[in-house]
């Protein structure tokens, strides 16, 4: 019996070590060891280093190892210590400034960079090398599988952006959103801080922009359509702002996380927050108010759209450059970072032309077209935010301006837009729609919320930032997006961003060449489990099946197909189930006319994996007509 424990123990050691590890983002190098490090009631951790910086990354660790259940020590001492970490004297150059050695043996763990951004990236590592983790209390041994890794990021500028605007987060969620990010090595936290939804940062300059700009009405129904617009007296009781303090607390919160915020301040367009508090910075005396997410505008395809209630500054209003230089002096004030985002995007020029001083001030400033007083406007915000020893980046509509070389492109049009930045020799980040809007729905809209459009974890994992002929010297990286209309809470947020996001972390940092699916999905797996032991939503519609309809004449025709590496696609169009039932898929076939419902689930080993989509034969005429 012994003999037989024994032997389990042995093949369970060696599955350990022949496992792939489970490590998002990929680690530029890793080699498995032949060893075991064994946690059992207490790991000694010896910190080689009086930097203060290191200490706190030393103590965030031992905070971890608490919430599992684990006591640690800290001392300054090697001797007996397990964990040893420190500061290379001399830096090491391929680790750069975020790289990190780590090396598990059976008698030591040893985590070495040159700088704490390194030690806080190996930490992340090894925190990943530990078991999904279970309820805390409890201490059990914990095994850490024997590895070399050495590491560092392919991309300096590795972000997700949240938006706080059509949807507040209060200063401990947005934390909690800062500290998942930073456990895949995320760098930016790009925070989306005012819209025509709410604006969220106090500026002691003008206190109504959070007294007013912070506060809407509420509303229920799909944003930006289904909702009443409000009436002058309603109470406005949705909302919320961070004070200065607040925002230096989130800072320091970011900066112990390796993460730099870069706020984003979104003008011309986007203002009908600033607007609902100083009406004087726009062109009409119309009713103001924040938008609770009424229909506000006509989107015609192609970029083109027609906007009903106006959201823009006035260009021609030589107070609105003073109103922004303030508002910028405070931003540049609090932000120690060395961008800050002056959104740019879509604006709606309808109501500058309408408008007779803006007319006459394009005439006296030679500014042939609407196009050209936005390149102006644009110009006028790059000097302000240059004037406060800051970089200007802003979304891609502001290239069609003289941009000024030190100003950097984000791209979210698709690449196109940052493929023409880089090739001007400006700084560009990609964030296409194309592969980095987290918003869109990631699954079937039968059971996803859809808004916008679809992006599959699949395609996202095919987003390169470095598009051919492009210098990749210009390319800083890149950044997922949360836009948050339909995203009113902090869980639905991370059930948005994961695991799309684990695709962009792994993009930015891990070597291209590196890049591969069924690895990265087998990973993604794991992830699912650390997710669900620490009860986080985490979207799996990748199991699913993907329905693609067609008309062929009058027949209609389905394909389905799906991502998950070695598994099967079931469907049945007879209205019979369970689908297990049903047919496998081989290929193309005809929903035949009918009260029929398609009904397809994935397989895998004969076990179902992802919810059953039920799609009515009317719905997908529906589709197949669009
Ligand atoms: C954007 O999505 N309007 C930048």
């Amino acid at each position: 019996m012994k003999l037989a424990s024994l032997l389990i123990y042995f093949l369970c050691i060696c599955h350990t070590l022949h496992a792939q590890h489970h490590i998002i983002p990929e680690p530029v190098l890793f080699d498995s060891k032949n060893e075991v490090f064994t946690i059992d009631a207490q790991l000694d951790i010896a910190l080689l280093s009086t930097d203060e910086k290191a200490k706190i990354t030393t103590n965030l660790f031992q905070a971890h190892l608490k919430k599992l259940g684990l006591v640690s020590t800290i001392s300054s001492k090697k001797e007996k210590n397990r964990l040893v970490v420190s500061l290379n004297n001399k830096p090491n150059k391929t680790l750069g400034d975020e790289g990190y050695f780590l090396e598990v043996q059976s008698k030591q763990i040893t985590l070495k960079a040159n700088t704490n951004a390194g030690l806080f990236n190996g930490f992340q590592t090894l925190k990943q090398l530990f078991p999904a983790s279970k309820a805390t209390g409890e201490v059990h041994n914990i095994n850490i599988p024997g590895c070399i890794i050495t590491d560092y990021p392919r991309f300096k500028w590795r972000g997700l952006m949240l938006d706080v605007s059509r949807h507040f987060y209060t200063v401990n969620e947005v934390k909690a959103y800062i500290d998942q990010m930073a456990a895949y090595k995320f760098n930016v936290f790009h925070w989306h801080l005012t819209d025509d939804n709410g604006w969220r940062i106090e500026i002691k300059a003008f206190p109504k922009l959070t007294e007013v700009g912070a506060w809407r009405v509420e509303r229920t129904g799909r944003f930006g359509d289904q909702r009443p617009a409000p009436h002058p007296n309603e109470p406005k009781t949705y909302g919320g702002f961070y004070t200065q303090e607040d925002i230096k607390d989130v800072l320091e919160y970011a900066a112990d996380r390796n993460i730099t915020v870069v706020p984003e301040i979104d003008v011309p367009g986007h203002s009908m927050a600033l607007l609902a508090a100083y009406p004087e910075y726009g062109t009409t005396s119309d009713f103001r108010y924040v938008s609770p997410g009424n229909k506000f505008a006509e989107w015609y395809g192609n970029g083109e759209f027609e906007m009903f209630v106006e959201n823009m500054l006035n260009p021609a209003n030589e107070k609105v450059y003073n109103f922004l230089d303030q508002i910028f002096t405070e931003v540049a004030a609090l932000f120690p970072g060395e961008y800050i985002h002056m959104g740019g995007d879509e604006c709606y020029q309808g109501f500058w032309e309408k408008n007779q001083e803006i007319q006459e001030f394009m005439k006296s400033n030679n500014l042939k077209d609407t196009h050209a007083l936005q390149n102006y406007f644009v110009n006028r915000v790059d000097q302000i935010i240059s004037s406060k020893g800051k970089t200007m980046i802003g979304w891609d509509e502001i290239l069609d301006s003289d941009l000024s070389k030190n100003a950097a492109v984000m791209s979210w049009r698709g690449m196109e837009g940052g493929i023409k930045a880089a090739k001007a020799k400006h700084q560009v980040v990609m964030s296409p729609t194309t592969y980095c809007y987290l918003d869109y729905a990631q699954g079937d809209h039968s059971v996803e919320n859809w808004i916008y459009a679809s992006l599959n974890l699949k395609k996202t994992y095919e987003f390169d930032p470095t598009p051919e002929g492009v210098d990749p010297k210009y390319i800083l990286g890149g950044q997922g997006n949360l836009w948050t209309e339909a995203v009113p809470k902090l869980s639905f947020a991370y059930y948005m961003t994961y695991p799309r996001a684990f695709s962009i972390a792994e993009t930015l940092w891990s070597p291209k060449e590196s890049k591969n699916w069924s690895s990265f999905f087998n990973k993604t797996e794991k992830h699912f489990e650390r997710f669900d032991s620490t009860n986080t939503n985490i979207c799996k519609a990748v199991y699913e099946p993907i329905v693609k309809v067609s008309l062929d004449g009058e027949k209609l025709m389905c394909e389905l197909s799906n991502n998950v590496p070695g598994s099967e696609v079931y469907y049945t169009i007879n209205n019979t189930y369970p689908v297990k039932f049903g047919k496998k898929y081989q290929k193309a076939f005809e929903i035949p006319e009918g009260d029929i419902n398609l009904r397809t689930q994935c397989f895998r080993n004969g076990k179902p994996v992802g919810r059953i989509l039920v799609l009515h034969r009317t719905k997908l005429l529906e589709r197949a007509k669009k």
